[in-house]
């Protein structure tokens, strides 16, 4: 059993020291705000009375606050006892904060693991939890059974950045899908029928869709979008031109679906309209040297 101080106790750090106590783990809390510890303490878990007290009382630490401005000014206030330590920071940030953060507890002689939580409070501990980690392999390798505890560890490199830039790419692929999901209901909506009714539709046709999926990654790794293509970018310029037309003829703002034409007809005017969709994504790559 590992012996765990959990810095910060909203939403999400309670649930990680709810869990970390379930496991029988040993775990002192520290919050800004005193107070938030007391049902976890009824159940176990010692309160300190400042971040450095926890961290010194434990052999791991795990913060979870807002952001990293929060986490670097907790870190520096407790400077001195992260020194040989390590620190597991899951909190949510860019993969440049996460590498600035590195570099200041390296700074400490400490260990940095960053990790992006890919699941709500309720999920944690369940079997849909997933935590990415990266930074600090000695850490993550130390702490992995503990680790996995909250939820499948996925370590994905010493780069700190690492995990957040999965995180957040993870993210991007959501609200992607939920920006279609709202425009779609949107459309059949203006004519009164309701999301739940029109819900196992759209479910069974995106769930086709992410087939599709496989063979765009193989044609934006290898540059080639012009391979087996059986429904090109000329045509799917025109079938988008309708979605919002009709769109405009029914009422509906066109606000999520209108970058995506405006990306179509740049591509396909630019005389890629033979090839597959996927070319767009040669748009918004980021430019070799840059
Ligand atoms: N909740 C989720 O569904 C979820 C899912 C994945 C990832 N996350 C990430 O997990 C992190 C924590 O989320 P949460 O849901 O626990 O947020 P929350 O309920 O809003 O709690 C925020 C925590 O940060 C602390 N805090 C804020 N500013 C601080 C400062 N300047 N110094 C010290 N402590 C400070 C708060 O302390 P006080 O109590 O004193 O205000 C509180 O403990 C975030 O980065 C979030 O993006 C959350």
């Amino acid at each position: 059993m590992a012996n765990i101080a959990i810095i910060g106790l909203g939403a999400m750090g309670q649930a990680l020291t709810a869990r970390f106590l379930q496991q029988g783990h040993t775990v002192t809390v520290w919050n800004r705000t005193p107070g938030k510890g007391a049902s976890l303490v009824a159940r176990g878990a010692r309160e300190a009375r400042s971040a450095a007290d926890a961290i010194a009382a434990s052999d791991v630490t795990v913060m979870c606050v807002l952001d990293y401005s929060a986490t670097d000014s907790i870190i520096n206030d407790a400077a001195p006892t992260l020194s040989g330590r390590a620190l597991i920071n899951l909190t949510n940030g860019t993969p440049a904060q996460a590498r600035a953060t590195a570099e200041l507890v390296a700074t400490l002689d400490a260990d940095y693991l960053d990790g992006g939580i890919m699941a709500t409070p309720p999920m944690i501990g369940g079997e849909h939890a997933l935590i990415l980690y990266s930074g600090s392999k000695a850490a993550f390798d130390a702490h992995a059974e503990t680790l996995e505890g909250l939820g499948a560890a996925n370590y994905l490199g010493e780069d700190a950045g690492l995990a957040s830039l999965h995180d957040l790419a993870l993210l991007s692929g959501m609200y992607g899908l939920f920006a279609g999901f709202f425009h779609a209901t949107a459309l059949v909506d203006s004519e009164g029928i309701p999301a739940s009714g029109f819900l196992t539709l759209l479910r069974n046709w995106m769930t086709a869709m992410l087939g599709e999926l496989a063979g765009y990654a193989e044609k934006i790794d290898s540059g080639e979008h012009g391979v087996n293509v059986v429904s090109n970018l000329g045509m799917q310029t025109a079938s988008l031109e309708n979605i919002l037309t009709a769109t405009r003829e029914q009422g509906v703002a066109a606000d999520l679906l209108n970058p995506m034409l405006d990306l179509f007809r740049k591509r396909a005017g630019s005389g890629f309209g033979d090839e597959d969709i996927s070319g767009v994504f040669e748009l918004i790559r980021r430019q070799r040297g840059k």
